[in-house]
């Protein structure tokens, strides 16, 4: 490659602050622009509020032609309406999948389907469009059960029942309130799966992919695995629960046959292939969800570990071109991750919380933001529930995490918490 590029990258989480944090390393990149981006961004790489309108096809494609030569979509939203297919036919590639593609995540029946075809291993399932008939079933079924409300729901759409008044519960909000709207017009019904979880991201062109080092996310608030499920409380990788058995599965009867059965498809998967795994007592993994994009925060400690340089391989994989590379360079060492968040958080959290972060002393830790902004006088204050993720690379998991949590005391924030406990497993 012998163009230097300018990037256009979108999302305002604590991922595309540590996506950006490698993009910047790269030789190949000329300009960065984020969009909406969040506090830790240097405000002269934020496009202006109101500038990038993601919602509006026209819109957006004036707002990126002739400005941008490759575009990097950080959450699923924007690639489940059809960014990546907008930029396409105004000839910008983009690393994040076509609006087809992106079904894997925006609709769990899609993707259930899509992993009968390719026979990859996942719970039993049934998909209910109605209210009675899905009640009549866990009740013939029985607990524990998994119910999913098929779009998108913030993470929100998805009960692990242990109880039938749980399971009822949530088809009652999902059918009768439509708590997800449209999102809850289908309902996939699913076995219960036991294991330990890990999230897989495989890097993807259309035919070939790489897969990054296994991490593992703390979905649950608090310590112990207790309390609602988050987003992501913290993360580690790799994950030694991902043994070089468990990567196998995952390359050849899991990442390579939906690749394939896409591609004969004629709807080529491009972008990050996000492997939510369930891997059992005896080590067999089974999906337990496919995203189409980078974990967060799994990818703030994975992205420490990739010693490619981030901006040249997604290019590649967003312009057919992964084949030139056999394998990726994944440094020695551990990396780990805490979300410092919100009081409150994940149901109603303060908001406005000031900010006084000190600079971290070890060089290897770093601080990503997430829900924060900074106002015209340089102040920092908290806009969401995950405010920050402290990150940091070591020789080893515990060192890793140690100088995590060190640097986490030397400093306290009122109405703000973390679990005290990431990574204590793999430990
Ligand atoms: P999903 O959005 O489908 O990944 O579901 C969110 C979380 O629910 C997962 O990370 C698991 O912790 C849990 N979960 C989903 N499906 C199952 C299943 N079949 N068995 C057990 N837990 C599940
Ligand atoms: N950390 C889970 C996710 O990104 O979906």
């Amino acid at each position: 490659m012998n163009k230097a590029l300018r990037v256009l990258l979108l999302g305002s989480g604590g991922r595309e602050h540590a996506i950006a944090d490698s993009l910047l390393q790269s030789p190949l990149l000329a300009d960065l622009k984020v969009y909406p981006g969040n506090g830790g961004f240097d405000p002269e790489i934020i496009l202006p509020a109101g500038t990038l309108d993601w919602k509006d096809k026209e819109k957006f494609q004036n707002a990126c032609r002739g400005k941008y030569d490759f575009v990097f979509v950080g959450p699923e939203d924007p690639l489940v309406a059809g960014v990546s297919d907008w930029l396409q036919e105004i000839g910008i590639p983009c690393f994040g999948p076509s609006a087809y593609c992106a079904q894997i995540e925006g609709s769990k029946d899609f993707a259930k389907k899509l992993m009968m075809e390719a026979n990859v291993p996942t719970a039993k399932h049934k998909t209910f469009y109605e209210h009675l008939e899905s009640v009549e079933y866990v009740r013939s079924h029985g607990c524990p059960i998994v119910i999913k409300a098929d779009g998108l729901a913030a993470g929100k759409g998805v009960t692990v029942c242990l109880k039938l008044d749980e399971a009822e519960q949530a088809l009652n909000e999902i059918f009768l309130d439509k708590k997800f709207g449209a999102s809850g017009s289908k309902v996939v019904i699913e076995d219960f799966l036991e294991g330990e979880e890990a999230s897989i991201f495989a890097i993807c062109d259309g035919k070939d992919f790489l897969l990054l080092p296994a991490a593992q996310d703390h979905k649950r608030a608090y310590d112990n695995d207790e309390g609602p499920n988050t987003g992501g409380m913290g993360a580690y990788c790799p994950a030694p629960i991902a043994t070089s058995s468990v990567i196998q599965i995952v390359e050849k009867d899991i990442v390579a046959p939906i690749l394939q059965v896409l591609k004969d498809k004629g709807k080529p998967y491009v972008g990050i292939l996000y492997v939510g795994l369930m891997i059992n007592a005896k080590g067999l993994p089974s999906v337990v969800e496919f995203n189409c994009r980078f974990g967060d925060p799994e990818t703030q400690a994975v992205l420490q570990l990739l010693e490619d340089d981030l901006l040249e391989l997604t290019w590649k994989a967003a312009n057919g071109q992964l084949s030139s590379q056999q394998s990726l360079r994944i440094s020695e060492g551990s990396s780990s991750i805490v979300v410092l968040a919100a009081e409150g958080y994940p149901n109603d959290y303060k908001k406005d919380i000031t900010l006084n972060i000190p600079i971290p002393e070890y060089s290897g830790t770093k601080v990503f933001h997430a829900g924060t902004k900074r106002s015209s006088n340089g102040n920092i204050t908290s806009t969401g529930g995950r405010i920050l993720g402290i990150t940091t690379k070591s020789k080893t998991l515990k060192d890793s995490i140690d100088k995590t949590y060190s640097f986490l005391n030397t400093f306290s924030i009122p109405f703000t918490f973390y679990r005290k406990d990431i990574g204590r497993r793999a430990l």
